[in-house]
């Protein structure tokens, strides 16, 4: 696999209120074609900003930089799709309108082609001409993922995005998402707080620091693509991860009487 994305030096500092406030610090990290990296850490550490700057939404600090095929990001481009922690879908538009937003390039058909296919795909298909308003947070979530997917981008940068989804549904978009990276081999960075999501899905997960964030650590998945939640071997890195960010829990078998 050869390299697509290359963050070399990544610091992000904000001002707030007229102060400096440090959110990433010295980020470096190289992400191969087709690989499924997933970024954990604590509310605040800079997760979504990292992933905005990668979309080219959001700036650097000078001395750090972006590089998607060796080129520096500077402004957001078809080659990344984005999916955010909120929907933010059009409200104005039908559902179909904002699957099929960022598809001007293609024919009448080829948009209503794509939009029932991946509507399809979320289980959107009889909420097509639907408004935004008209749908639950978790089928509103499930529309921008199908607008994410409709352009087919190289890189996909996935924000939290089944945070809003019940139990089972996630469970589903989550195999679904697996299914479309093993079949387009689309190069996916996912930030999420969810550990067992992140052993599900990813290659390589990239532990974060608090806030300023840094990568503590980064954890190879050395699992087949088909992975089982209930495998020993699953269990095995979904506590790795755990243990970065929690104390050992204590033992709270029952004690018996002799
Ligand atoms: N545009 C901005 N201007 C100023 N501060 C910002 C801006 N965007 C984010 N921040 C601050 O940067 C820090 C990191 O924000 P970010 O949204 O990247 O965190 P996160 O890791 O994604 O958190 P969460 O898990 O809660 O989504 C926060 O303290 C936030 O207040
Ligand atoms: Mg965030």
């Amino acid at each position: 696999m050869s390299d697509i994305l290359s963050i070399r030096n990544l610091s992000k500092t904000f001002s707030v209120e007229g102060r400096p406030l440090p959110v990433l610090e010295n980020i470096n990290l190289t992400v191969a074609e087709g690989e499924f990296v997933a970024v954990v850490g604590h509310s605040g550490c800079g997760k979504s900003t990292l992933l905005k700057i990668i979309a080219g939404l959001e700036t650097a600090d000078p001395g750090g930089a972006v590089f998607l095929h060796g080129r520096e990001i500077t402004a957001p481009g078809p080659d990344r799709g984005m999916i955010f922690q909120e929907h933010r879908l059009m409200p104005w538009l039908t559902v179909e309108k904002n699957v099929t937003l960022g598809l001007w390039d293609k024919s009448r058909r080829e948009r209503a082609r794509l939009a029932d296919e991946y509507l399809k795909l979320v289980k959107l298909e009889g909420f097509k001409k639907a408004y935004p308003g008209q749908l639950s947070g978790g089928m509103s979530q499930r529309a921008a993922i199908a607008r994410a997917l409709a352009t087919n981008p190289q890189t996909l940068l996935l924000d939290e995005p089944f945070g809003a989804l019940d139990a089972l549904t996630k469970i589903e978009m989550q195999r679904e998402i697996m299914k479309i990276h093993n079949g387009k081999k689309t190069t996916m960075i996912i930030v999420t707080h969810d550990i067992e999501e992140a052993v599900f899905l990813a290659h390589r997960i990239v532990v974060m620091s608090n806030r300023p964030g840094r990568i503590r650590d980064i954890v190879t998945v050395e699992l087949p693509e088909n992975r089982s939640r209930g495998s020993a071997d699953f269990g095995w890195y979904k506590k790795k991860v755990y243990d970065y960010f929690f104390e050992p829990e204590e033992d709270t078998a029952p004690e018996f009487a002799l």
